[in-house]
């Protein structure tokens, strides 16, 4: 019996290959997604999988694709998820999920793990993904069946084994990193009623220490997609490091929010987005300029609905396909340049443009035009009002 694990070479995951192997009598195959995470994360990271007892140990490069298939679209509906969280663990859940699963079929698998709580939404994700694209397979997740709840006990789980780890008993928070973002939940973040310290922070400046000069950076927008910063042209994933390169000095992505989780509970975390806040803030100016009324508020529609639904695992669905359809038929027009001015802690859209804006100056304009005459707007607002008026004279009858 074959079991494909979502290795992270932290303490969970490197307690969970010797558990399966006693609770399940079964091999373990690492398998280790790079999202993005970063050098540190990855480093000596396929040894010590072997060293905790695993089999093998697959790493798989899915930088591009996330950024191209998976954050990308999302970017197009305009999700956000209850207003602020820019879903940075949930995007990464189902590509992570679909290349578990690939690496399963080529080892002839018969089940998948992940290293998740019974609390969070990650299981919910991982495994709603499990049983869109490989119901036959069991899966097992060691968190809702051991009774090693604390760091001391998984430490003492893999010593007794004579298991090395590197894992401290003083680790504070949780992080779960990628190229888009790093969220950090648990030490004193637990109470709402706690400032972060600065340690919680690690990707981006704090605002206070962020240069006092402003700096601006130009980004290109085509079809809802960012092609290039500054004027040069880079793959999605490029573009996004890149913007993470300029965005993080200035403080910018920041966020600490108290949300809610889809297993009913609510939890806070600290979010750091610094390339993906200048994205979301360039692709609104863009849609600023090219969706009218209607369009933008169905477009709000479809990005409330896309944020949840990314949020709650449900990535290979047809409602995910109908959605995002919708959202792609207005990102057709999406597409212009924005010069963006990041300063301490804030991106603002301070510049911008679109072949397809119907924003008119000559229309807007106090002044003389010819495709607006102010005369029509009384029969405009009479008819609009109508109702009302019908309303009020019925009122006023009786
Ligand atoms: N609360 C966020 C979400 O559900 C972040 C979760 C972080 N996950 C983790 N395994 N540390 O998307
Ligand atoms: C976890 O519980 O594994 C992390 C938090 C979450 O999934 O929401």
């Amino acid at each position: 019996k074959k079991v494909v694990l979502a290795y992270s070479g932290g303490l969970d995951t490197s307690a969970i290959v010797p558990w399966l192997k006693d609770n399940y009598g079964c091999e373990v195959i690492c398998f280790v997604a790079d999202v993005g995470q970063g050098d540190a994360e990855l480093e000596g990271v396929e040894a010590k999988a072997l060293a905790s007892g695993a089999s093998e140990c697959h790493i798989v490069d899915l930088k591009d694709e996330f950024v191209a298939d998976y954050i990308y679209p999302t970017l197009k509906t305009g999700a956000i998820y209850e207003g602020t969280y820019l879903l940075g663990t949930s995007m990464a859940r189902p590509i992570i999920a679909k290349a578990q699963v690939e690496i399963a079929r080529k080892v002839g698998a018969d089940a998948l793990a992940h290293g998740c709580t019974g609390k969070g939404n990650d299981q919910v994700r991982f495994e709603s993904c499990f049983a869109a694209l490989a119901p036959d397979l069991k899966v097992i997740a060691p968190w809702r069946e051991w009774d090693l709840t604390s760091r001391e006990s998984l430490l003492n789980y893999l010593a007794e084994r004579n298991i090395p780890c590197a894992a401290s008993l003083t680790k504070i928070y949780s992080r779960d990193a990628n190229a888009w973002h790093i969220s950090t939940e648990g030490g004193e973040l637990e109470s709402p009623w706690n400032e972060p310290s600065e340690q919680v922070w690690t990707l981006t400046a704090s605002p206070e220490q962020a240069p006092d000069k402003a700096e601006y950076v130009s980004v290109t927008v085509e079809k809802g997609a960012i092609v290039a910063v500054n004027g040069e042209s880079y793959s999605p994933y490029q573009c996004l490091v890149k913007l993470n390169e300029i965005a993080a000095p200035h403080g910018v992505g920041r966020v600490d929010i108290v949300e809610n989780r889809l297993v009913g509970m609510k939890s806070r975390g600290c979010y750091e987005t610094p390339g993906g806040t200048v994205m979301v803030a360039a692709l609104q100016a863009i849609d600023e300029l090219v969706l009218d009324k209607t369009s933008r508020k169905w477009k709000e529609v479809l990005g409330g609905e896309f944020a949840h639904l990314v949020y709650d695992g449900r990535w290979f669905t047809p409602l995910k396909d109908s959605v995002l359809g919708g959202a792609l038929a207005l990102s057709e027009y999406a597409s212009g340049e924005v010069v963006l001015k990041l300063y301490k802690g804030q991106v603002t859209a301070v510049q911008k443009k679109s072949p397809n804006s119907l924003y008119s100056e000559s229309f807007a304009t106090f002044g003389e035009d010819d495709v607006y005459n102010q005369a029509h707007a009384e029969g405009f607002i009479r008819l609009y009002s109508l109702s009302s008026r019908i309303a009020a004279l019925h009122k006023a009858k009786s």
